[in-house]
């Protein structure tokens, strides 16, 4: 029996997820520096300078010929492919030789498996991503092609396409023409290449810059088939026998990190299966044993061993991934000075953190969270909190260290944060706006990452500033997991009102339920609260804050309610454009409320288009319940009634 439960932890073990960060880097613009000071690698062609990259050479250089050429460039740090969701955005413009009737061949966006040059003979068609000799899956790459040139198993030459082993048959392609965009035109084409890690789809969106992008392809492809688990991230282009220039004029790029559940092989998977089925069997069989037996105390009493003991090797299973261990309650008495005054953070929810000093080597300073014993809520949020927070892994996400409960007590460990709790800087102490910036991108990162990119999408349900810890650099990390729900175990409404008045989404208030959606109401309301740096505490003034920034945004005066105690060292633009995705989070239509995932794009992309927003405050939506049976439907219309003065 514990042998099997044993070989079940392992098994969990074995395909728990594994500790990945984000990765993001911006280039706004390209100096000459970007190729000597080592964060670019400039290959065969390639120069920086007049703020953009050209990958082959120019009409005006004497010193070479433009024909026949190939030029690489790869961002100097490896990235991780697989497992994560990445997305990237850049600026490119292609123009013919003036007094050149045909131009050619194009460029790419690629995922090399090194940061060696073009292989030599990569001109022309190669686009410099492959040649000859290394076609047929030599080389693992992934290459987004944006080709100019007509060969004989091109659709055009204005079309793009995605190539693993071979050019000539490229995994997907196809013609530019229905979006009205002309690669050639020397026009500043916006790209945007997003891969999904869950459904494992490619998608790339293009448009002319300041036009709305407009998705050209969408294809599946499997990241661990194709490329190595790292990459060098870069582009390509090449000419032939005619000439071309291209330029890359921006560029960012990042990556979300999503569990590895995969790559363990489905071998794994049906053991464990398998094993989920047949344990639950044999216990089930001794239970109905001990039932016939007659010494039955003893036995139930071994029994209710057995079960803490499968729970403790569960949990120690499912946060094994990494650090979450159990600890003894002495340890942590010792850590905490035995739960001291002096030690003493804060209270709230259902219990006090302490700070305490592990004595490891070097000794380890976390934060302890002691539930209270006597409430049954509190045990019900100590589990929610080890089975959500125990298994997800993001750098903008509290880690839990570990936990502990041996009778009475139950104890969360977490890494420690120096800076506390973001709702502590409304008031005396003082963020900068790159600070506040940062820390609502790194907000709009976790519930990314909690809603769309966890192996289990997970509701926070209590998002506010008392939930966002800073660590020492002011990054935000998300914590308090108590209230928060599985989606796929949570699809009934609950009985409990769950949340924090001010920050609770309004058809929260009647539905009883939490979604995403609510958490992005959420987050639009400590969105304001920071660029404002006032909050809005219960219902009245919640509604004149978020009216006050409506009011200044219908008079086109939003910079009025940003903090004065700013002093105006912002950027005004960014500044605006959290405003603006403060008030679009905050709509009272959940329907129409961006996805955080737009929500992250705009934050890390000054370029990303705004989603639109009405002149004036949306109306209250109005909410039907209607009973039927014993179940509720509920339908959510919004009306746009006229604005009460
Ligand atoms: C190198 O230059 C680029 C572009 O000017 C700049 O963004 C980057 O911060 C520089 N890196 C270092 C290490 O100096
Ligand atoms: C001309 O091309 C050569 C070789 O690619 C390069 O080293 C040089 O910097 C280029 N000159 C100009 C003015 O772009
Ligand atoms: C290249 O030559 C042309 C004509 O001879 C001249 O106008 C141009 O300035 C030269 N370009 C460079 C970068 O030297
Ligand atoms: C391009 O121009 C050359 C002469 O300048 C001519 O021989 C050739 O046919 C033209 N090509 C096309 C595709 O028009
Ligand atoms: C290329 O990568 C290797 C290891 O991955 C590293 O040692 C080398 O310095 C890199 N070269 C450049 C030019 O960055
Ligand atoms: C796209 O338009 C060009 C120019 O009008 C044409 O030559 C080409 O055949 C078109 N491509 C497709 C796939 O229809
Ligand atoms: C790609 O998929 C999205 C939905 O994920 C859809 O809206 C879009 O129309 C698709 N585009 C193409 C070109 O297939």
């Amino acid at each position: 029996m514990l042998l099997l439960l044993f070989l079940y932890a392992f098994l969990d073990q074995a395909s728990s997820t594994s500790l990945i960060d984000t990765h993001t880097f911006s280039f706004p613009s390209f100096d000459p520096n970007s190729c000597i000071n080592g964060s670019l690698i400039c290959m065969g062609s390639v120069t920086a300078g007049n703020g953009y990259l050209s990958l082959t050479p120019e009409p005006n250089n004497n010193s070479t010929s433009p024909l026949e050429k190939v030029g690489r460039v790869l961002y100097h740090q490896q990235v991780v492919a697989w497992p994560v969701s990445f997305s990237t955005t850049f600026t490119i413009r292609i123009s013919p030789f003036p007094n050149s009737n045909v131009s050619g061949d194009g460029m790419a966006f690629i995922f090399a498996q090194d940061n060696a040059s073009s292989p030599p003979s990569s001109t022309g068609s190669y686009l410099g991503i492959m040649d000859p000799s290394t076609q047929g899956g030599v080389v693992q790459q992934l290459a987004v092609e944006l080709d100019t040139y007509k060969n004989e198993w091109d659709p055009d030459a204005n079309h793009i396409g995605i190539d693993t082993i071979s050019i000539i048959n490229p995994v997907a392609a196809e013609s530019l023409n229905a979006t009205g965009i002309d690669l050639k035109s020397g026009r500043n084409i916006k790209v945007r290449i997003d891969y999904h890690g869950w459904k494992k789809l490619l998608e790339i969106s293009m448009a002319y810059s300041g036009d709305m992008l407009v998705r050209v392809l969408n294809h599946s492809i499997e990241m661990e088939d194709t490329v190595p688990s790292s990459v060098f991230v870069g582009f390509t282009a090449a000419t032939g026998r005619v000439p071309e220039s291209h330029h890359v004029l921006d560029w960012t790029f990042s990556t979300i990190p999503l569990p590895d559940l995969n790559n363990h092989g489905s071998k794994y998977f049906k053991m464990k299966t398998i094993l989920l089925i047949v344990v639950p069997l044999i216990m089930g069989l001794l239970i109905v044993l001990i039932c016939f037996l007659p010494s039955f105390r003893r036995l139930v009493k071994r029994k209710k061993e057995m079960v803490k003991k499968k729970v403790d090797i569960e949990i120690r299973s499912r946060t094994a991934a990494n650090v979450p261990k159990m600890f003894t309650h002495k340890m942590l008495a010792k850590a905490t000075h035995n739960f001291s005054k002096e030690n003493l953070l804060g209270t709230g929810g259902f219990g006090s953190v302490y700070k305490g000093t592990l004595k490891d080597d070097p000794p380890t300073i976390v934060a302890v969270k002691k539930i209270s014993a006597t409430s049954k809520q509190g045990e019900k949020e100590y589990f929610a909190e080890i089975c959500t927070i125990g298994r997800l892994r993001h750098k903008n996400i509290v880690q839990l260290q570990g936990w502990c409960h041996e009778g009475e007590h139950h104890l969360l460990v977490y890494e420690y944060m120096p800076n506390g709790s973001l709702d502590r800087y409304f008031g005396k102490k003082f963020l900068d706006w790159d600070n506040r910036f940062k820390i609502l991108t790194g907000l709009a990162s976790a519930l990314l990452y909690l809603h769309e990119d966890s192996s289990n999408p997970v509701v926070h349900r209590d998002v506010k500033p008392n939930n966002v810890m800073l660590d020492e650099e002011f990054n935000a990390h998300l914590g308090d997991f108590g209230l928060a729900r599985l989606l796929q175990n949570d699809d009934s409404v609950t009985t409990m009102l769950a949340g924090t008045p001010g920050y609770l989404a309004p058809e929260v208030g009647f539905t009883g339920k939490s979604t995403p959606e609510s958490d992005v109401y959420s987050f639009g309301m400590v969105v304001i609260e920071v660029v404002c740096g006032r909050r809005s505490k219960g219902i009245m003034d919640e509604n004149s804050l978020v009216d006050y920034v409506w009011n200044s945004y219908g008079q086109n005066e939003l910079l009025n309610c940003v903090d004065p105690k700013l002093e105006s060292e912002f950027d005004e633009e960014q500044v605006k454009r959290t405003l603006i995705v403060g008030l679009a989070c905050l709509h009272p239509d959940s329907t129409q409320r961006p996805k955080i995932r737009k929500v992250v794009q705009i934050f890390l992309n000054p370029d990303e288009p705004l989603m639109d927003l009405p002149e004036s405050r949306p109306s209250a939506v109005y909410i039907t319940v209607s009973s039927s049976g014993s179940t509720t439907t509920t339908n959510i219309e919004s009306k746009s009634a006229p604005q009460l003065p």
